[in-house]
This record gives C-alpha cells, structure tokens and sequence, in this order.
C-alpha cells in the first residue's frame, strides 16, 4: 500500500494511504477523543466526539494540479463546518486541526459532550464503569464545566435490564454509540442486539433467545464507553482503582488468550485477595483484544472451597492429614520401588515446566509418561504444525484454512472468531464435519461426512478435485483437526491423514502454513513437545504399576478407570482439589492453581507465553514443578525445584522445537496496532495493554528443514451398531460439566444438564421425545439423560456430550431407551 504525507496540528506524518485521520492522528502521538470509534471496527459516525477541521489542497480542475500560493506551497482549502477524523481517510497534502489547534474543534467537540450529557444520568459514584470510563475522561477533559439544558429534561429509562444472565443493560447510560451493536454482527458474526425505537428513547434490545446469545458478549462490557453495559459477575462487585492487575493466560481451551487477572483484598471474602474479573489483554498474534464468555466467566474453580491445603495419606483406607515430609518421603520410596513399573500420567492442565519435570522423573526412573486425553496426533504437530511467524490474523486472499472434525465455536471460540475473519479477508475455508457447525456460512465449501470416515475424507482432498485445488494452490494453508465423533485412535488417525496432506501438498514447514490441533486442554500442546506419549490401552497399562497422576481425573470421568486405579500398586495424587482420583490415592499432594504461581503454557499455535501469580498460594499447596523435583530427589535424582525460570530454560536447552527461547524472552513486547491501554481508554476499550510478554513461537521438524517421518492414517473400523441402537459419538461443548468451569454459578443456564443428542427422525424410531429423559446405555453401563433433537444430526447417530459424566470416550454402540416405557 502506498503512503500518503499529511500535517496533523502542524506535525508531518506519513501514513498508508486509506488510514483514517483519527489513527494516523493516534499514530503521530495526537488523541482525538473518539465514542462510537474503534479501531478494530468500521467507522459509524454516530457520535461526533471526533469534531477536527480538515483542510485539502486546491486543485486546478484545468490542469489537475495543486493550486499554489504566493510561496509556493499548496493552496488549502478547509470544509466551511467540522469534520468527523473517525469517517475521513487520509490524503496527500491534507491538513489537519485538532482540538490542540483548533479553537473551533475545541468548540464543537465541548458542544458534543454536553449534548449527550442532556441525556445521561452523571450516576458515576455508583457506576460500575465509574474510573475507567470514557464519558467521564472526555467529559474531565474536553466538556463543559456548565450545561445550557434543563435537568428536568433528561430521560429516565430502565436501569437494571438483564439482556441475558451474564450481560446487564442500563438504558439511561447508553450513549447509543452503536459499539456494542457492530461488534457483535461485524466481529462476532452474531447479530443479537440491536437498536431499537428512535431519538433519544433509542435502546439496545436482544432478540435471541435465550437473550444475547453469544460466547462473546462480555467483549461488549470492555468497549461500552460508559457503564451501560455491565457484567452479572462484576457488577456493583468493586471500584476500578480497588483493583491490582495480575497479566495470565486463559486456560480454558488451547488458544491461549492473553488475559488480565484484576484482584482485590475484601472483607466479604474473609479479607483474603480474590479474583474480581478477568479482562482481555492486547495479543495481537493470539487474541487481539478479545476474550470468550467462558474464559471471563468460568475462572472461579481456583477458589472453590474444596481445594486442598495440606498433603494427605491413606490411613486404613481414609486419608488423613500428613507433613509434607512423610507424604514426599513416601511418594518417594514407592515410585522408586516400583522402578520401571512406575506410569506418570498428567494432563494438559499443567505447565510446561510441570511437564518437563515429570517426564524427566519418569525417564530417569524408566517408566512411562504417558498423557491423559482422548486425542491424538501431538507429536505430528511437532513435526508439521504451525510455528515462528505463524498468525492467523495474516491469512487472507489466496490462503486456505481446512477445519476438520471440529466445531470450533464450542472448543475454541477465538479461533472461530480469526478463522471467519481470514475468510472476511478473502481466504478459502473448507469445512469438514459430520454434523453443520456455526462456522459453515463462512466455508467456501462444506464437506459432509459420516463418522468414522475423516481419513478417506482428507484423504480425497489429495486427489484432483475443485476442493482439493482450493487447498493445494494455496499460498499458505492450515488445517484446524479436532477430535469430533473421535477417541484417541480416531484423532491420531486424522492428525496423520492432515499432516501427510500439509506435506504432499508442500505446505509443511511454509511460515504461515501447518497444523493445529484443537486440543481439550489449555496446554496439551506443551505435554505432546515435552515428548508424553498417549496408550492405546490405558486400563491395561496401569494394571499393577505406581501410578503417579498429575493435574487429571481419570477416576472421575470413567468408571473403569476408577477401577484401574484402584487397583494400582501404588497411587499418588498431585492435583489442586480432592478429586474422585485423589479419593482413591495413597497419598495425595496439594498443588497450586494456576492463579497463585507463575509458569508458561504453550498454546495450539505453539506459542509459549507466560502467566504470572495473582492470588497468594493457599494453604501449604506447592509448584506442581517443585513437588515432582522433590519427589525425584527422594527416588535419588536431581530436577530443578526453585524457579519456573531455570526450569524453562533447561526444557528449552533440551526440546528442540524450544530452542533459542528463554523465559526473559517471552517477557517481551513490542508496540502493536492498534494502541490500546495508556490510559486512554476511550480509544481501544478496557482492554490492558499488553506489558508482560507476547510470547514466543516454537520451531517444527518441517520449519528447520530436518528430515521426519509420518506415519500412516489408520482407516477407522467401521462400528455397525445393531438394530435398536445408535452410534454414540463424544462431542465437545463449550461449557460442561468440568472441574473447572461448574464452579461458575453464573455458567449454571448455559452448562445445563447432560443431554443425548438425536435426529428427530432417530428419536421417533426409538420412541424417544425432545425433552424427555431416556436411559443411554454402553460399554455396560447406563445414565439418565435428556433428549435433544437436531436435525443437523446423521439418522442413526447420537451426539453424546464431554465432560457430563457420561464416559463415551470414542465411538460406542449404545441404546436408548425412553423411561416412559420402562416405567409403564
Ligand atoms: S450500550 Fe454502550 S456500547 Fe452499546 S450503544 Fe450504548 S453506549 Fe454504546
Ligand atoms: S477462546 Fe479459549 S483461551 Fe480464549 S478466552 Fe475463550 S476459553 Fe479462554
Ligand atoms: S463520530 Fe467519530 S468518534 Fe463518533
């Protein structure tokens, strides 16, 4: 794009040509105050904050040619009345005033605040966004110190209107700037509010039902100027300057969103420090500005009454309170007894350097690290995936994006978010999924597929056909796989098929090109780099050993995996709260959550970034890291056991994909656009500024030119459920029943209970109805659940939830059986 040079308040600035004035102003270091502008929005002019004169050269129409003064310089020509910054784009030779210049700007933006103070109720001392608000800034700084209208006159609307139960609407605030309105259907692509009546009783109204249906709406509550908009879980729950800022990252699902842990010591919580809200916090590469529902909502399970404070040890089979030297003591000596019978089996929950430690412990004693998920496929990411210089933000025309097996909505909804926004930049998506998704209407093409033929699906797209073409001439190309209708094997397979098509397609390795894997957990992609390995049979595997399970329930999501462990010859459990698993150990050791230390978590763009402690450790909990290195030294091995710090960068020196990271690195900034934070909130929202790190990507076997092998895709076995029953297939819903996100009251609707889901036609043939609860039996045992019916759904398949208690782990033949008939 070609630059353009203008004079913003007597200072040249040269800026890409088609820059709207206000941001070329923002780029030269000028503010113009801005309501209903944002900058990662298109611009409405609703509000006239941005009030500028704008001057452009004369031009001869005879010749064309700038008309020249008496010195010689371009003659300028200003617009008679004043002129919006945040609808004009700049031009050469363009002039501009601000209010800093401009004596009439200065005017006409004074005229502006007061205007829409006729309407606005000035409640800032009981106003949520009271501190951090932009009416209130701008009224300080450029307003009138007096009105000329009556007070008689302001409007009195509703002020406490629930638009859904997360997101709460005070009809007097709004300054109807529209921000709101154009996030949800430009950014989010899921226009379910709107304005509705007209002049000064225009409000926002939800017409979704249930109201503002949207995994993006807190975003909402960060971009409203003024306090119109106000989160459930935050509202009236402290004062903006009350809180402290801890920088963290979302660990909720794999995209690693940059957040910002806002807490504060209070009298209501027993005068301990808590967690008030979670805030987005700018990471360009990852996030940008935005946050999902669940990662603001669902971060109460860090300080959930039943953590654990101290270690325990069984004790004629109860546990008991024990010193953190006997529980060690006796980790200890057991794991080390049982020498190469030792499994350390850990989750993705867990930091990079938690990892670290307990694979090095488990080499080191000759065991196994094995790790606990239902999808496979992690170490082709390793050797195919995404890596330095990968941006999903940076695809566009000519690049293709496949997702298969995935509904990105419910498992990663930021990467739904940029993924349609590639799309939006002209890329080509290829969606490939049994069942419709949200993220069809985006898909140049839609491939539909019946479970358990995602190999010979991807497979297709090797062979000359319009999709295939769509994807092979690519300028750059990315596959999202995810583990929909799949268990273990299933997903390894599909991970295999993806990542022989990256490479037969010449994509593997390219910079912006590779493979990502939609994984369950936060930082699953961490465990598969530090080199944990999955088992095809993880109850035989476990038969007999000592069993050292970190950051994971098995117990609680499976029942045969209870038994397992029950029958383990030693069970050690380090984990956060006393969980069905830690109920069945022989000892059990208190870990700190995430919240209370600090670490580093690589994220399914194989990204490592940093999250620092916000709250203080509670009870005598301690580093997952540092109770392994304490266990290992017990077993006579030395692990690093004081600092995160020294851990990383002895992964780093170890991991080849770390290599040339160290953790002061992922510490570093550098200026990203648009600004946002400085404390001029009016511009880019309540979004923090980004000062503790944007982290950094890692290398893949492909991107350093290594030679690798891939292995080859196992066709699934086809599973032909006999007559009566249905295919029973695991899907992922964004909020569930887990651990982490029940604590959530405020989640409580949309968590909902267990549910099967069926095709209307499915349903009548077993005598099911919607709504009605129904037995679900497989693999020998049976829940009660409710029956949705969805026409997206294939005939003769049932959609069975994750994380509700019920353990279809991979597809299983199941029946169903409506209650009605078994009572009556
Ligand atoms: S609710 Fe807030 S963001 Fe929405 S139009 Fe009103 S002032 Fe603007
Ligand atoms: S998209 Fe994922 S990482 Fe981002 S806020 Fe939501 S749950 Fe957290
Ligand atoms: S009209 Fe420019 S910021 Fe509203």
């Amino acid at each position: 794009m070609t630059d353009v040079t203008l004079t913003i308040d007597n200072k040249q600035v040269t800026v890409p040509a088609g820059m709207l004035v206000v941001d070329a102003a923002k780029r030269a270091g000028i503010d113009i105050p801005v309501f209903c502008y944002h900058p990662k929005m298109e611009p409405a002019g609703m509000c006239r904050m941005c009030l500028v004169e704008i001057g452009r050269p004369m031009m001869d129409r005879a010749t064309g040619k700038p008309v020249l003064d008496e010195k010689g310089d371009p003659k300028i020509q200003f617009m008679p009345k004043l002129e919006t910054a945040c609808t004009n784009p700049v031009s050469d030779g363009m002039v501009v005033k601000t209010q800093l210049t401009s004596e009439r700007a200065k005017a006409g933006q004074k005229e502006t605040v007061e205007f829409l103070l006729t309407s606005h109720p000035l409640d800032c001392p009981v106003c949520d966004k009271g501190g951090e608000c932009s009416l209130q800034n701008l009224t300080m700084e450029h307003g009138p110190g007096k009105s000329r209208f009556l007070f008689d006159e302001k409007q009195r609307l509703a002020k406490r209107v629930p638009l859904g139960e997360l997101i709460w609407l005070d009809r007097e605030r709004c300054i109807q700037c529209g921000r709101c309105v154009r996030f949800q259907s430009d950014i989010a692509g899921e226009p379910v509010i709107e304005f509705d009546e007209r002049g000064r009783t225009t409000q926002i109204v939800t017409f979704s039902d249930p109201g503002f249906d949207s995994v993006f709406s807190g975003n909402t509550t960060d971009i409203c100027p003024v306090g119109a908009l106000t989160t459930a879980d935050f509202r009236f729950g402290a004062r903006p300057w009350e809180l402290d800022a801890s920088a963290s990252i979302c660990a909720q699902c794999p995209v690693g969103c940059n957040i910002t842990f806002n807490t504060r010591r209070e009298a209501k919580s027993d005068g301990k420090i808590v967690i008030k809200r979670v805030m987005p916090r700018q990471n360009e590469g990852v996030n940008e500005i935005w946050i999902c529902d669940k990662g603001r909502f669902a971060y109460h399970y860090a300080e959930s009454e039943d953590r654990l404070t101290r270690p325990l040890i069984a004790k004629e089979g109860k546990l008991a309170k024990a010193s953190w030297k006997s529980a060690l003591d006796l980790a200890s000596e057991k794991l080390a007894a049982a020498k190469k019978n030792l499994v350390v089996l850990a989750s993705g929950r867990l930091s990079n350097e938690d990892l670290f430690n307990l694979k090095s412990l488990a080499d080191l004693a000759g065991g196994k690290a094995i790790l606990y998920t239902d999808m496979g496929g992690g170490e082709l990411t390793a050797r195919v995936g995404v890596g330095q210089g990968f941006d999903l933000g940076k695809l566009g025309k000519g690049d293709a994006i496949l997702v298969v097996a995935s509904d990105l909505y419910e498992e990663a909804p930021i990467w739904w978010m940029r993924v349609k926004q590639a799309t939006e930049r002209g890329a080509t998506l290829i969606v490939a999924n049994p069942r419709a998704t949200k993220l069809d209407k985006h898909a140049a093409f839609v491939i539909r597929y019946a479970y358990g033929d995602e190999v010979t699906t991807i497979e297709d797209l090797n062979d000359k056909n319009k999709i295939a073409d769509a994807f092979r001439k690519a300028g750059n190309a990315v596959i999202l796989f995810g583990s929909e209708g799949l268990g273990l094997a299933g997903s390894s397979s599909v991970a295999a098929a993806a990542a022989d098509l990256l490479k037969e397609s010449g994509f593997a390795g390219k910079p912006n090109s590779g493979l990502i894997g939609v994984w369950p957990r936060a930082n699953d992609q961490g465990a598969w780099e530090m080199g944990f390995e999955t088992s095809d049979d993880l109850i035989e595997e476990l038969k007999g050993k000592a069993i050292y399970v970190a950051g994971a329930d098995p117990a609680g999501d499976d029942p045969a995996l209870a038994k397992a462990l029950k029958a383990a010859k030693f069970l050690v459990v380090q984990d956060i709260s006393l969980t069905a698993t830690a109920g069945l150990a022989d000892v059990v050791l208190p870990a700190q959550a995430y919240t209370e230390r600090e670490g580093t978590f690589t994220s399914g763009e194989r990204r490592a970034q940093r999250f620092y402690p916000a709250v203080p450790v509670t009870g005598e909990a301690r580093h997952d890291f540092a109770i392994t290195s304490q266990i290992a030294r017990g077993m006579g091995y030395i692990l690093e056991g004081t600092s995160p710090s020294i851990v990383f960068d002895f992964l780093a020196a170890t991991v080849k994909s770390f290599d040339g990271l160290d953790y002061a690195k992922l510490a570093e900034v550098t200026e990203q656009w648009p600004i946002v934070g400085r404390g001029d909130l009016y511009y880019g929202g309540t979004t923090y500024e980004n000062t503790q790190g944007l982290g950094a990507q890692l290398t893949s076997a492909a991107g350093r030119g290594e030679t690798y092998k891939l292995p080859a895709a196992k066709k699934a076995k086809s599973l032909r459920p006999k007559e009566g029953e249905v295919l029973a297939v695991p899907v992922t819903k964004l909020y569930d029943q887990g651990a982490t996100v029940v604590p959530a009251e405020l989640l409580s609707e949309r968590i909902g209970e267990a549910t099967v889901t069926l095709n209307p036609a499915t349903a009548r043939e077993l005598g099911a109805e919607a709504g009605e609860l129904v037995k679900l039996a497989f693999n020998g045992t049976q829940a009660e659940v409710r029956v949705r019916t969805d026409e997206a759904v294939s005939t003769g398949v049932a959609l069975v939830p994750r994380s509700f208690g019920l353990a279809v782990r991979e597809p299983v033949a199941a029946s169903v059986k409506s209650t009605k008939k078994a009572r009556g």
